[in-house]
């Protein structure tokens, strides 16, 4: 037996190795998500409301939470003080634009967030505003 006959299967033994490590990504992918969600109290957003969902994610969940949860740094916006009575789809493009200084909670002050557009604002008021229906907050 030559040294090449002799390290062949050894060098064979990756195949399965590798194959139960690419299902095992495979899994990963396909249930990481559905994990997530059965763990968190996240909702499945419509998709007419996909840029608005991306947008907020994108720029204001630092602060805001995911799906306005809030966090560290920032109040959450599913909760009584943000319903439409008390702030108006106008004063949260307000804030959006110009931002807002600190005066319900103890988090400082809000900078203005960038490179949002108005019609990019209203679509997350809109997003914004159907969790707040979703959580119960505002009937529709
Ligand atoms: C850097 C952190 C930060 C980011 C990013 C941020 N916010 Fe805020 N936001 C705050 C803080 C802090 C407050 C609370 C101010 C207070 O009332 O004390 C606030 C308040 C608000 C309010 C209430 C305004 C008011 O008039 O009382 C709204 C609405 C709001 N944010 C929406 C958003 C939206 C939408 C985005 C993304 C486009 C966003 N924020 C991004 C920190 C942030």
């Amino acid at each position: 037996m030559n040294i090449r006959e002799r390290i062949a299967p050894l060098t064979k033994q990756p195949a399965p190795l590798s194959m139960i490590r690419s299902t095992l990504l495979i899994y990963a992918l396909f249930f990481t998500p559905l994990i997530a969600h059965s763990q968190g109290s996240s909702l499945n957003v419509p998709f007419s409301l996909g840029r608005g969902w991306t947008a907020f994610e994108n720029n204001c969940s630092t602060c805001h939470g995911v799906q306005g949860s809030g966090s560290e740094k920032g109040p959450p916006l599913i909760h009584p003080y943000y319903v439409p009575s008390h702030h108006s789809d106008e004063s949260i493009l307000r804030a959006i634009m110009s931002g807002t200084r600190q005066h319900h909670w103890g988090f400082g002050d809000m900078p203005p967030v960038s490179g949002i557009s108005e019609p990019e604002a209203r679509q997350i008021i809109l997003y914004i505003r159907w969790l707040q229906m979703e959580k119960g907050l505002i009937s529709n």
